[in-house]
């Protein structure tokens, strides 16, 4: 199966970049857009059935679409606005196509890459917009990093319970929009993020990707394969049995050229066969 993978788009701040025409596309039989398209999900559902007619998508919430939103509304605004098409929004849940499993859920992280999550967890709640953009609780309440937590804490459960489930023949691909790998590329680390921030983008889950013994819940078989977004990075890897992949766009295009991006690695034909 070729999947065409890509992520962070950021159409908010995109400028005329498209996905190429579909003279132009790679072949390929599902898309995979790991978050950041665009705020609000359900305008993302749109872009999306505008511009790929006819094959599965599967689309997972980045932190940037419940900006201005409350974050579990539009999670129900752009299902509701899939409901029925090609365009399967997931969170902590699958769709199946053919024998590949999709699992999918925005994931955010544990705070804890740096060893102080209770520092990372202060730190992010003062610097990031995550933490002002993004309203709980029917708009009551801001979105704040402790509930992030408790989203990482049933993401990576909900991700465990499915790589627990005998599955036979079939693949599993888990889709996230944070990333589950420790280490950046080093493109990502020349470009000067903020290592006091890294652990609102990352979290270390390669405990995730070797098998584990049944002990009552089932033997743990890691994802055949692990696509993500967030970082603005491109990262391609086997760790321990799944193959990690980020195929981020992120910000631009820049003047002059209008072909450069945050991410110079960026490939808007990557194929990932699975
Ligand atoms: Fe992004
Ligand atoms: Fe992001």
């Amino acid at each position: 199966m070729r999947l065409w993978v890509m992520s962070d788009i950021h159409l908010e701040l995109t400028r005329g970049w498209d996905l190429p025409p579909a003279e132009a596309r790679p072949d390929f039989d599902v898309m995979i857009v790991a978050g950041d398209l665009i705020p609000r999900a359900e305008r993302g559902v749109g872009w999306l059935l505008e511009r790929v007619p006819g094959r599965p998508v599967v689309y997972v919430m980045g932190n940037h679409e419940p900006y201005g939103e409350d974050i579990d509304i539009d999670l129900e605004k752009a299902r509701t606005a899939a409901a029925g098409t090609n365009i399967h929004v997931l969170q902590n849940d699958t769709v199946r196509v053919g024998n590949v499993i999709f699992a999918g859920a925005t994931l955010w992280t544990d705070f804890a890459l740096h060893g102080d999550p209770h520092g990372a967890m202060v730190l992010a709640g003062d610097r990031m917009n995550d933490f002002k953009k993004i309203r709980r609780n029917s708009y009551k309440e801001r979105f704040l990093p402790h509930h992030a937590l408790t989203r990482h804490v049933k993401s990576w459960a909900f991700l465990e319970a499915e790589m627990r489930k005998p599955r036979g023949q079939d693949r599993l691909v888990v889709v996230t929009h944070h990333a589950p790998v420790r280490q950046m590329s080093s493109a990502a680390s020349r470009r000067g993020i903020d290592y006091a921030l890294d652990p609102a983008y990352r979290s270390d889950l390669t405990r995730l990707m070797v098998p584990a013994p049944d002990e009552g819940r089932g033997a743990l078989r890691p994802a055949d394969l692990w696509l993500y977004g967030h970082t603005h990075e491109s990262f391609d890897a086997v760790i321990g049995e799944t193959r990690v992949v980020s195929n981020a766009k992120g910000y631009g295009p820049w003047a002059p050229s209008m072909r450069t991006w945050d991410n110079p690695h960026f490939d808007e034909r990557l194929i990932i066969e699975i």
